[in-house]
């Protein structure tokens, strides 16, 4: 009862995304998840709450991201869950949407996170990454401002970026960044299909494909 009204809530606020974070997003992370939860013997129900509830909080999506907070806090609170169960939902999601580098604390978050980042692999994550970089005008590829493995982001010219180049900024680097086994196993298929659709792009871009 409370995942299916976590996830009606979920479901509206994200209805109208075009940036890569839809509700469909959402569903397949919360999928994965809960298949990486029953592998890691996880809590399945906490890990569900969090995988639908990962990205109403990021600041990417919302004007007011302390506002966002405020709202998820007041819906949790009216689900009548346990104070723990709350606290442990907050602390995955405003990890996993603020931390970029912080170490998580629990297994949950850990699976939510990995599921999340399984989503920005392969043909899916192919897929969003240009739907975002549209939403975002940028570039399919530049080579003025091509990826340069020793710069970082904001040495490009004008901070500028191209979706081919994010997947150097990030995307490859996703694979050695997952925590948990089964999740280690999913991503080969998908950063090999990346690695090839690299390979063909720049083939085509060459004139010799
Ligand atoms: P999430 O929080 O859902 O993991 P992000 O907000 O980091 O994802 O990004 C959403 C999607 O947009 C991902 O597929 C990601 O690869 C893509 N994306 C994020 N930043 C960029 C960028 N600078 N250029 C192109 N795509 C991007
Ligand atoms: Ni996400």
């Amino acid at each position: 009862m409370i995942l299916q009204h976590t996830e009606n809530w979920v479901r509206q606020r994200l209805a109208k995304d075009t940036t890569g974070h839809d509700w469909f997003h959402t569903e397949r992370v919360r999928n994965v998840a809960k298949t990486l939860a029953r592998v890691e013997e996880a809590d399945s129900f906490i890990v569900e709450m969090a995988a639908l509830l990962h990205d109403t909080i990021d600041d990417k999506l919302v004007a007011n991201e302390e506002q966002a907070i405020q709202e998820v806090v007041h819906f949790l609170k009216e689900q009548h869950l346990e104070k723990k169960q709350v606290d442990h939902i907050l602390e995955i999601i405003q990890s996993i949407s603020f931390s970029k580098g912080m170490e998580l604390r629990t297994i949950e978050a850990k699976i939510v996170q990995d599921a999340d980042r399984l989503d920005a692999m392969g043909a899916i994550g192919i897929a969003r990454t240009f739907q975002y970089s549209g939403s975002k005008q940028q570039a399919i590829y530049d080579p003025a401002i091509a990826v340069r493995e020793e710069m970082t982001k904001n040495e490009y010219r004008n901070g500028e970026t191209s979706a081919i180049n994010h997947f150097y900024e990030k995307l490859l680097k996703l694979k050695d960044k997952l925590h948990t086994h089964a999740a280690k196993e999913l991503a080969e298929k998908r950063h090999h299909y990346m690695e090839q659709f690299l390979t063909q792009f720049s083939l085509e871009w060459e004139g010799k494909a």
